[in-house]
């Protein structure tokens, strides 16, 4: 018998690029332990799905249960109560103005796309504006909005028609709110009629991008142009939702509301669902059939999610998200390296961005992280330079072994930049 590694290169295709060299064995919380029983401290959270932790004991009970009752029916076949519970509580939640309705998908990717096609029945318009530097999922339509060209745009060919991306602000790399804003119309000048765009979807902090949260004018830009034009204003809160930035959605920080909100990863606390919220006016323009998916909010996912909304709120995972970002902010302006660019956050959105003689240092950033893993944490990067370490650990992680993450960072990052 081939060993792990052999028969993941023969089975699967290069095109999944996997990080680690270990294979789970179990995780619990923040603690992942491989197969060889070494233990890591997850600063990934299988990509910000897990805010709430691995196997939460709430969350295990209420799968454990539906288990017993039932795992699959397809919602739109035979509908059941957890379904349309988690969307009343969404509704209630979500940062938007007016009467509300929310319906549930699978993947990010399925999210974003979705509300693209809602903004599109809503508007009758064809053309979506999105941003250098976004992600909005792999799937065919979501990766035409997605504005980094490598890896996932290369070679795929032309997608959907009627994709713009303009300038997203970011004051390292010396892109202001005004030259963000001034985008829009120059893709309304030169490429499309405002008249023809459905939608501007948009991350209020970008993820994979680089954790570069918007300026609140930037956002207020936004709405001022999609009123003015009639665009549906799309917030792709998949990876900031869930109280990763010290609110439940990061929209709530900023002063303007959505029309349509898209959510994901953490909303399901390790179960795969996805949702997106909206005006019920625009959210009711898609026909009777139009939105859905085979297991588009399968009840082990819904009664998940309706158990993370439980934590977040009993175990005030808001104020925790503040006072670990806030540590993990005041630990690494401490650290005074010459190759720490800039350190951002919002909440427990946070990252820390590598040059090196005045430019972006993916190299930097990729030794921290080898380095972190040999030392048993777990770091992700991101950003449209590779430069970026970006931290994600779950908001339940004990304090103890968050300092000793910090203590391995310290170690790791001064070993990098020597
Ligand atoms: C902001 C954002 N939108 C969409 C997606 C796509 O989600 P998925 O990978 O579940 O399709 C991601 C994934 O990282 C994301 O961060």
């Amino acid at each position: 018998m081939k060993d792990l590694k052999a028969r993941k290169e023969d089975a699967t295709p290069r095109g999944i690029n996997v990080l680690c060299d270990w294979f789970v064995a179990k995780a619990q919380n923040s603690t992942i332990w491989d197969t060889t029983e070494r233990e890591f401290i997850d600063f990934a959270a299988g990509i910000a799905v897990l805010n709430v932790g691995h196997r939460h004991p709430r969350i295990i009970k209420a799968v454990e249960k539906q288990l017993k009752a039932f795992t699959h029916t397809a919602y739109q076949i035979s509908p059941y109560e957890s379904y349309i519970e988690l969307a009343e509580k969404i509704n209630k939640l979500a940062p938007i103005d007016g009467k509300k309705k929310t319906c549930f998908f699978t993947t990010g990717g399925e999210a974003t796309e979705n509300a693209i096609k809602v903004a599109k029945a809503h508007t009758k318009r064809y053309a979506v504006i999105a941003f250098g530097g976004s992600f909005h999922g792999r799937t065919a339509a979501a990766v035409g909005m997605t504005g980094k060209v490598v890896p996932y745009k290369a070679d795929l060919g032309p997608g959907m028609i009627g994709i713009y991306h303009g300038l997203y602000p970011n004051a390292l790399h010396k892109i202001t709110v005004e030259d963000a804003l001034r985008s829009l119309d120059h893709i309304c000048k030169s490429s499309i009629s405002p008249y023809d765009v459905a939608a501007i979807i948009f991350e209020p902090v970008q993820g994979e991008g680089g954790f570069y949260p918007a300026p609140k004018d930037f956002v207020k830009g936004l709405r001022e142009f999609a009123d003015q034009y009639g665009i549906v204003l799309i917030a792709d809160e998949v990876q900031t939702g869930f109280a990763r930035t010290g609110k439940l959605f990061a929209m709530e920080h900023f002063d303007v509301t959505p029309d349509l909100l898209c959510m994901a990863k953490s909303l399901g606390g390790g179960l795969p669902i996805s949702g997106l919220c909206g005006k019920a006016k625009i959210m009711d323009a898609v026909n009777p059939g139009g939105l859905g998916g085979t297991y588009a909010g399968n009840p082990l996912a819904t009664v998940a999610g309706l158990e993370v909304l439980k934590i977040i709120k009993e175990e005030n995972l808001l104020q925790r998200a503040k006072t670990l970002g806030n540590t993990l902010q005041a630990f690494l302006k401490n650290l005074k390296h010459k190759e720490i660019a800039e350190i951002r956050a919002l909440g427990s959105m946070v990252a820390v961005e590598f040059f090196k003689d005045g430019q972006p240092s993916s190299e930097l950033a990729k030794k921290v992280q080898a380095l972190a893993m040999e030392e048993g944490l777990l770091l992700l990067t991101c950003g449209s330079y590779g430069n970026v370490i970006r931290f994600l650990y779950p908001l339940t992680i004990p304090d103890q072994q968050f300092q000793k993450a910090l203590e391995i960072l310290k170690k790791v990052i001064a070993k990098a930049v020597k």
